[in-house]
C-alpha cells in the first residue's frame, strides 16, 4: 500500500497537462464491444480504473494492446458475455459492458456491484434502460442477466429519484445503437463523457442525435464498424489541479484541458477572488490572497459536479469566513469531513451540508482516503497544510488520476510515494 507524503505550504507554480478522462475512456472501451475489428482510442490515461476495464476486456475475449496513451483494442467475432463480481466489485463502471453485449449477443451476465464509499448507487436505471428495449432482466445468485432476441427501440424516461444518470443514459444509448427503430432517451445526463461517447459511437456508425441535451435519439443500425476516437480532457483532474494552484496561493497554468467543460467550477473560484484567465485548451489559475468564502451546490451537469466537491471543500476549509458546500447527488459523500477535521478544518455537517468555517491555517497530519476524490481531497489539503502530511491508502487516487506526485512535483509541491508495509 502507498501513500503520499507532502511538506505543505510551497506555493505550486509552472505548467501541467490534464490527462485523458477516465470517465470518457471507460465508456469508451466498453463502446468497442459493439462490433467485430480493431478500435483505436487515444488520449487515455494510464490509471488503474482503465487498467482494471483493460483487464475485464481482456476476459470477454478481447485482445487490448495500451502503450503509451494509445490503445488499441481488437474485438473477436464471438465474445464471453459475462462480467464477473471479481472484477466489477473493484469498479463498478464495469457494468458499461451491460449494454453492448445485450445489443450484439442477445445475451450478458454482469455481477451486481455491491456497496461503494459515496452512496448506495443502485443501477435500477441502467435495467429499466435494457428493459424498455425489450430485454427480459433478471436479478439471480448477485449477477444480473439480461437476454433479448433482438432489441428494439422505444421511448424511455431514464430520470431516477437523485435525478439524471450518466452511467445509465450512456448504457441505454449504447444498446439502442444495434437495436431495430428509433430509440429516444428523455431525461439523458448532459455530461460531456455522454457526448464524447456519442461522437465515437457515431464514428462507428451510429446515428445519433442529441447528446448533451436531455433527449437524444437513436436509430438503429444492423451493424457497426471498428474507428478511432480521442478522448477529452478530464475535466475533473483539471478541476482538482485548479483547486491545487489555488490553496496553495500559486499560479498554475493547466493545458490540454476544456475550460468550457469547468464552467461551474472556474465561476466558484472566480466568485472566491481566483484569478483565472481561459483560453480554448487551457486555463491560468492564480490566487495570491486568502480565499472568500464560498457557496458550493453540487449538481448534474453543467451545474457543479459531484466529483470535485470534496476538492472544493479542501479550499474552503482555508478561506476568510463560512462556506456551504452542498451534496446533492451521492448521500455518503463526506467521508473526507473528519480526515479534514484531522488538519484542522472546522466542517460542521448538517444533513447533506457541510458548514465549513474557514481557518488561518491547516496543520499537517496523518490521514487517510476513503475514495477517489476524497483522497484527491486529502492531497490537496496537505499542499497547503503547515508541516508534514501523510495520506494514506493511496490506491484510491491511482484509480484516477495519472502521475498525480510526479505533476504536482512539477509545479513544485514536495510530495513523495512512499511504499507502506500492511500491518500483519
Ligand atoms: C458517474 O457515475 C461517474 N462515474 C461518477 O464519478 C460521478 O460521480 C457520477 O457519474 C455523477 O456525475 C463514471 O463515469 C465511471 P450516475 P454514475 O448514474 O454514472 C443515482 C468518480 O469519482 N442512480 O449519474 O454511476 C445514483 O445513485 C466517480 O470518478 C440511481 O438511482 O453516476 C446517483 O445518486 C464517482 N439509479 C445519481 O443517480 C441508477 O440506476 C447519479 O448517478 C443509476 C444512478
Amino acid at each position: 500500500m502507498d501513500k503520499f507524503v507532502i511538506d505543505g505550504g510551497r506555493p505550486l507554480a509552472g505548467t501541467v497537462r490534464a490527462s485523458g478522462a477516465k470517465n470518457a475512456v471507460l465508456p469508451a472501451m466498453a463502446a468497442c464491444l459493439l462490433c467485430q475489428g480493431r478500435s483505436v482510442l487515444t488520449n487515455v490515461p494510464n490509471v488503474m480504473d482503465v487498467r482494471t476495464m483493460r483487464r475485464l476486456l481482456l476476459r470477454l475475449g478481447c485482445k487490448v494492446e495500451f502503450s503509451g496513451s494509445a490503445m488499441a483494442i481488437e474485438v473477436p467475432a464471438r465474445l464471453r458475455c459475462e462480467a464477473e463480481y471479481e472484477i466489477v466489485k473493484q469498479m463498478r463502471a464495469s457494468y458499461y459492458v451491460l449494454g453492448p453485449l445485450l445489443a450484439r449477443f442477445g445475451a450478458a451476465k454482469v455481477s451486481l456491484p455491491g456497496g461503494c464509499a459515496i452512496g448506495a448507487r443502485p443501477i435500477d436505471l441502467h435495467l429499466k434502460g435494457m428493459e424498455a428495449l425489450g430485454a427480459k432482466v433478471e436479478i439471480v445468485h448477485g449477477y444480473v442477466r439480461a437476454r433479448a432476441r433482438k432489441l428494439a427501440g422505444q421511448r424511455v424516461q431514464l430520470a431516477g429519484t437523485k435525478g439524471v444518470s450518466v452511467g445509465a443514459t450512456i448504457n441505454t444509448m449504447m444498446a439502442a445503437c444495434l437495436a431495430a427503430g428509433t430509440t429516444v432517451i428523455e431525461s439523458a445526463a448532459l455530461e460531456p463523457e455522454v457526448v464524447s461517447t456519442a461522437e465515437l459511437l457515431a464514428a462507428m456508425g451510429a446515428r445519433i442525435r442529441g447528446a448533451g441535451t436531455p433527449v437524444i435519439t437513436i436509430e438503429g443500425v444492423t451493424e457497426l464498424a471498428p474507428a478511432e476516437h480521442r478522448m477529452i480532457p478530464d475535466r475533473i483532474e483539471a478541476g482538482s489541479l485548479m483547486a491545487a494552484a489555488a490553496v496553495s496561493g500559486g499560479c498554475v497554468t493547466i493545458e490540454d484541458c476544456r475550460p468550457d467543460h469547468l464552467a461551474a467550477a472556474i465561476d466558484v473560484l472566480r466568485r472566491a477572488g481566483v484569478r483565472i484567465a481561459a483560453g480554448d485548451e487551457m486555463v491560468t489559475v492564480e490566487a495570491r490572497r486568502r480565499l472568500r468564502p464560498m457557496e458550493v451546490t453540487v449538481s448534474p451537469y453543467p451545474g457543479f459536479p459531484t466529483d470535485l466537491q470534496p476538492q472544493f471543500m479542501a479550499l474552503a476549509c482555508l478561506s476568510s469566513g463560512i462556506s456551504a458546500v452542498t451534496e446533492t447527488i451521492f448521500e455518503n459523500r463526506f467521508m473526507h469531513v473528519p480526515e479534514l477535521q484531522r488538519l484542522g478544518a472546522d466542517v460542521k455537517l448538517e444533513g447533506s451540508t457541510a458548514v465549513v468555517k474557514g481557518v488561518p491555517k491547516l496543520t499537517g497530519a496523518q490521514v487517510m482516503g476513503s475514495d477517489l476524490r476524497a483522497s484527491a481531497a486529502l492531497v490537496i489539503a496537505g499542499l497547503a497544510a503547515e508541516g508534514r502530511t501523510e495520506v494514506g491508502r493511496i490506491y484510491h487516487l491511482d484509480r484516477g488520476y495519472e502521475r498525480w506526485e510526479r505533476k504536482l512535483k512539477k509545479l513544485g509541491a514536495k510530495v513523495k510515494r512512499v511504499h507502506e508495509k500492511m500491518a500483519t
